[in-house]
């Protein structure tokens, strides 16, 4: 616990609260070290991939095993909590050390992936794209809203070309906060993820016409925000429409903004998100058809363009089996949950990779991305638990 309020101070946020810690940043690489330090002080061999992952490796028993990885990310949101991310990367090490000198057949890693979060550059889970050989040399030309492209940000952190695949492991493990308020109302502190939902991400580009807010009247006006909100509205109504579907305009800018300016141009970043192959495909189908009617009512034009997209996936039954028999023996009770949020953990698998989360209870009513964002410290000490058991059977003794 302490450990994640050090790691905090690496980009507080003083004017929004909580922390700020954009991926591919210096402060995001400040944090990676800092852990890289304390995995140093537990034997760990310490080490980057092309990508700036943080891999810090315990040797295994046998050779030739595909290893077992357990982490998550230390980016953040703006403002975002303590929890989000470094809680899954300190219990990988906490467990680690929890297992001490056991002897166990496959190499474990304590494990720190890139640019998770995804909103500097408008496309997340970097490094672990990365590792599973999904970064090309093109989204390196992806830039922050100050023009800094992927590629400056990892020359910054003294890294050259382009993030190739690293071997992949053979088992990931994330815990992770729930972000939700399901435990927390069911009064239980863990639960084994069963699956991740898919989700996409577009750019809706608006094109009105500018004008003097004075002199240009109503009728007529091509005003870039209002077809923006008719859009945002529009998705709303289909969401609410298709189960368990959420989308999200998160992130909105008008080109030139001033109170005296009509919107010539808007730019919306939209997350769109389904537990279901058939609810993502028919909010996918909403999204367009929504862009196309947004243009007509205000006589501007919309160019929609989708960033990325990635399907809903199942967590592996092997990890699931091996997380819920390490909270029975430890007496911990775990609930199953879906999850609406996106993790590495559902990258890897996606890239064949035996994956499995544990949520730990959310408080607050299970806010995140927000500075209040709060778990318990005795669910923190049972997810360690539950995770090293989990980790010990996955290696497999020796
Ligand atoms: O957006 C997400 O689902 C995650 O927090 N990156
Ligand atoms: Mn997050
Ligand atoms: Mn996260």
């Amino acid at each position: 616990m302490e450990r994640l309020s050090q790691l905090a101070e690496i980009g507080a946020d003083a004017e929004r609260g909580g922390t700020t810690r954009p991926g591919l940043s210096v402060d995001e690489q400040r944090a990676c070290e800092l852990v890289a330090e304390w995995c140093e002080e537990e034997g760990l061999a310490v080490s980057w991939d092309a990508a700036s992952n943080l891999i810090a490796r315990r040797p295994g028993g046998r050779d030739g095993i595909p290893e077992v990885w357990s982490g998550s990310h230390l980016d953040s949101v703006p403002g975002g909590g303590r929890f989000d991310g470094a809680l899954g990367v300190l219990a990988a090490l906490e467990a680690v050390a929890v297992l001490g000198s056991t002897p166990l057949a496959a190499p474990l890693a304590v494990v720190a992936f890139r640019d998770e979060e995804g909103w500097r550059f408008g496309r997340g889970f970097f490094g672990s794209r990365a590792v599973s050989g999904r970064v090309t040399e093109d989204e390196l030309e992806s830039a922050d809203a100050d023009g800094v492209r992927v590629r400056d940000a990892l020359d910054e952190l003294g890294l050259e070309g382009p993030p190739v695949a690293g071997p992949l492991p053979g088992t990931f493990v994330e815990v992770h906060v729930e972000q939700g308020p399901v435990l927390e109302r069911t009064a239980t502190g863990h639960a084994v993820v069963s699956s991740i939902a898919g989700m996409a991400g577009y750019t809706a580009t608006i094109h009105g016409d500018a004008g003097h807010a004075g002199t240009t009247p109503m009728a007529g006006r091509r005003d870039a925000f209002l077809a923006a909100a008719e859009l945002a509205i529009a998705l709303r109504d289909a969401a609410l429409v298709i189960p368990g579907a959420v989308v999200t305009t998160g992130d909105v800018r008008i080109a030139r903004p001033a109170a005296n300016v009509v919107p010539g141009r808007v730019e919306l970043a939209i997350d769109a998100r389904a537990p279901s192959d058939d609810g993502l495909q028919a909010l996918l189908d909403a999204v367009e058809a929504s862009a196309a009617a947004a243009a007509s009512p205000t006589g501007c034009s919309v160019d929609l363009d989708r960033q990325w997209i990635s399907p809903p996936v199942r967590m592996s039954e092997r990890v699931r089996a091996a997380l819920a028999d390490a909270a029975a023996a430890a007496g911990v009770a775990v609930a199953e949950l879906p999850s609406g949020a996106g993790h590495d953990a559902g990258v890897l698998a996606a890239a064949g990779v035996d994956a499995g989360m544990l949520f730990v209870r959310s408080l607050n009513g299970g806010v995140s991305h927000r500075p209040d964002e709060l778990s318990a410290e005795d669910d923190v000490a049972g997810a360690i638990g539950v995770l090293a058991g989990a980790l010990a059977t996955l290696a497999g003794a020796w």
